[in-house]
């Protein structure tokens, strides 16, 4: 019996190819991550993630004025001496990532500039929250430490600020504090579906972010979980997120396909540092195509409902496409 549903009818040729394509990546879907150090004429490799560096704030004007990707994520890591039990220095409005908004800015003002909203760089214990006397999350300061980092980020002139923390309320938090201060058009971009992952190992080498004891399981999102993530996502959208986020992205795409059937925001999906890893490992032992590989991880987040992608491929990646 020759069978009369011939499917590869539709793939006999690019052309064809070409016309029933479902979905294709682009330049305009790429966030890169940015880590900015203190000091000056500072670039430090960082060794878990062979092609990333941590960048001091001088050095970034030439490092974004060829850039061709719509936006960039940045991530202040302090030096050591600058964590506190409060993260004060997260609060600074001339602190490390207010500097860098303005420098990129200065040199870049069709940028993008949206900025990573956390506490776990700039705690000396590392966690994303501050902590009582027993080591809970002390939820009240937290939430006004948060806000108050959005804030600086804000005032310095982020598009977006992103925050990571996964605190309960966080995104109604910032949303009224940056509402109070008259920046009603600075955006949210909540982490809103962040797991406790193992794939974040080479990013806590490069923000220097791992906590000092336990884990983060009590506040961001148990890997077995999908309606949780869920429901999680949608009370940020509840509390005014602009953007919802699923993290990390490709052990998480059932999530991110959920995700898009529940709301009718955009959605970000982060392809964090130990997905990067991975590739990068493999690749240099030959084992797979690096750029094929490439280019069909971030497809596959395109096409699992992604609208954008944060990638540490995001610029090389935009380059392989308009070329
Ligand atoms: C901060 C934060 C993390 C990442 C982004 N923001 C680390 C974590 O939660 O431990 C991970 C990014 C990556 O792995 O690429 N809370």
């Amino acid at each position: 019996m020759f069978p009369t549903s011939l499917p590869r009818r539709n793939r006999r040729s690019e052309a064809l190819r070409r016309l029933s394509r479902e979905t294709s990546l682009s330049a305009d879907d790429l966030i890169l991550p940015l880590f900015v150090v203190p000091g000056r004429d500072r670039e430090e490799r960082i060794e878990a993630m062979p092609g990333v560096s941590r960048w001091s704030v001088d050095l970034l004007p030439p490092l974004v004025e060829e850039l061709c990707v719509p936006a960039v994520l940045l991530f202040g890591v302090p030096d050591a001496d600058e964590r506190t039990s409060c993260a004060s220095a997260a609060l600074d409005p001339e602190g490390l990532v207010p500097q860098a908004i303005r420098t990129v800015k200065e040199v870049r003002p069709d940028l993008a500039v949206i900025t990573d909203v956390c506490l776990c760089g700039w705690t000396d214990h590392g966690h994303c929250a501050i902590l009582t006397e027993d080591a809970e999350v002390d939820l009240a300061p937290t939430l006004d430490a948060l806000a108050g980092s959005a804030l600086a980020h804000a005032q310095a002139g982020a598009d977006m600020v992103a925050p990571s923390a996964m605190m309960d309320g966080q995104v109604a938090a910032i949303r009224s504090r940056l509402d109070d201060a008259g920046l009603t058009d600075t955006g949210v971009l909540s982490y809103a579906a962040k797991f406790a992952s193992g794939f974040y190992g080479p990013f806590r080498e490069a923000a220097h972010s791992a906590p000092q004891f336990g884990d983060r399981s009590g506040y961001q999102l148990p890997p077995s979980n999908r309606r949780e993530a869920i429901r999680d996502a949608l009370l940020d959208e509840a509390e005014g997120a602009d953007w919802l986020m699923v993290k990390p992205a490709l052990p998480y795409l059932d999530v991110l396909a959920e995700l898009r059937a529940q709301t009718r925001l955009p959605i970000a999906a982060y392809h964090v540092s130990g997905e990067y890893a991975m590739l990068e490992a493999a690749a240099r032992v030959g084992a797979i195509d690096r750029r094929r590989c490439v280019l069909e991880a971030l497809l596959s987040i395109k096409r699992a409902g992604a609208d954008a992608i944060i990638t540490y491929y995001a610029e090389e990646a935009a380059r392989w496409i308009s070329r």
